[in-house]
């Protein structure tokens, strides 16, 4: 037996990227202003905080590995079946565990061309390959989804809204993709924003993954429910998706603190109506000043801005002057965006501010 051979990492792990989150700030930088990662400017239910502290003295406790109460409050608030619901390390761990559940080495995973960067990262993971498919707009083509469906095809990946583009495709053309689909592949429909969007069209992909036996909805209390750092999602979806996803996802994989954070927040309906109002009020003010200032916001209902600038130059010289004034946003070059800014849409502080910055900035670059 060779006793020389260092163990040897998967293949297909050999060329995989980790994932590179928004920047948050250098070391010991004081009053920074965090616009790169689509987080909740209002922050938590303050009845979420108190939930969360009441279970401090419960940290030598492991918490309910099955999420049975707030799996119910999910239920409860949705209408939905607890048992079909799966709750994850935030929605991430659900959407990275559909490729090792349901790809083989060499299987294709397909995203959209802006599709969320977890999408292509989970499926190589697994040994997939990740399919992109192009977008007209920043948005999702469902035709040129469909005719990028092989055999080899296990799942497709769509946001709705698109992180980062922030667009969206009405219900008609979510159906219209589900239809089209061979019944043996998955949808994933990632919901991450869905408590932003206000028309009442839209409904996160909820009918389908109720009737449909193909389809999961990921949801997320790490956006409107101002819950990231708790690391707390959820998906639904049909009976028979439901046990290899259960089989393989960690045995707590949900705080106690999480889940009674996040049971606080599906309470407090008043929390939600303000976050989703000023969420309202300062994207519009956002869109009004980065079109004054000669730049071209691509519009969306979520709590982020996808913005162009007028070349790749441009965008990368703006993000570093930004970051010299504490000022962070997420410059996307690696995802085919190098012309393109994306910004958290802040809050009463936050949006003028960066607005006054990026004023500045322009100025002096003229
Ligand atoms: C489209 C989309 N899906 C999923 C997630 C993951 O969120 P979390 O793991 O915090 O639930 C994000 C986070 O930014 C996102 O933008």
């Amino acid at each position: 037996m060779s006793t020389n051979t260092a163990p040897r990492a998967n293949p297909w792990l050999d060329d995989l990227e980790a994932y590179v989150p928004g920047k948050h700030g250098r070391r010991g930088e004081a009053n920074i202003i965090r616009l790169s990662s689509n987080e909740c400017a209002q922050g938590p239910s303050p009845k979420a905080v108190d939930a969360a502290k009441r279970l401090t003295g419960q940290m030598h406790r492991y918490a309910d590995g099955a999420a049975t109460g707030l799996r119910e409050a999910i239920a409860e608030k949705h209408d939905l079946d607890p048992s079909r619901i799966l709750c994850g390390t935030g929605s991430d761990e659900i959407l990275q565990l559909c490729p090792l559940a349901f790809c083989a080495p060499g299987d294709e995973v397909i995203h959209t061309q802006y599709g969320f960067m977890v999408y292509a990262l989970s499926a190589r993971r697994a040994g997939a390959v990740p399919v992109s498919v192009p977008e007209v707009n920043f948005t999702a083509d469902v035709d040129a989804i469909l005719a990028a469906v092989t055999q080899k095809t296990r799942i497709v990946y769509l946001a709705n809204p698109n992180n980062p583009t922030g667009t969206r495709l009405p219900t008609s053309e979510i159906e219209r993709l589900h239809a089209g689909l061979p019944s043996d592949v998955l949808l994933v429909l990632d919901g991450a924003y869905a408590e932003y969007i206000e028309d009442p069209s839209y409904d996160a992909g909820l009918a389908l993954a109720k009737s449909a036996s193909n389809v999961l909805m990921t949801r997320t209390f790490s956006k409107l429910y101002g819950l990231a750092a708790e690391r707390i999602g959820w998906g639904y979806r049909a009976p028979a998706l439901i046990e290899p996803l259960n089989k393989i996802r960690a045995p707590f994989n949900v705080t106690g603190a999480g889940q009674a954070a996040a049971i606080a927040s599906l309470g407090d309906d008043d929390w939600v109506a303000h976050v989703r109002s000023e969420n309202v009020k300062w994207r519009g003010i956002l869109m009004e000043g980065l079109t004054q200032l000669g730049l071209r916001p691509v519009p969306g209902d979520a709590n982020f801005i996808l913005t162009q600038c007028r070349s790749a130059d441009e965008a990368a010289r703006i993000n570093a002057a930004l970051m010299d004034r504490s000022i962070y946003v997420r410059h996307l070059p690696s995802m085919g965006l190098a012309d393109c800014l994306r910004i958290s849409v802040g809050n009463g502080d936050e949006t003028p501010a960066i607005l006054a910055a990026l004023g500045d900035i322009l100025k002096a670059a003229a």
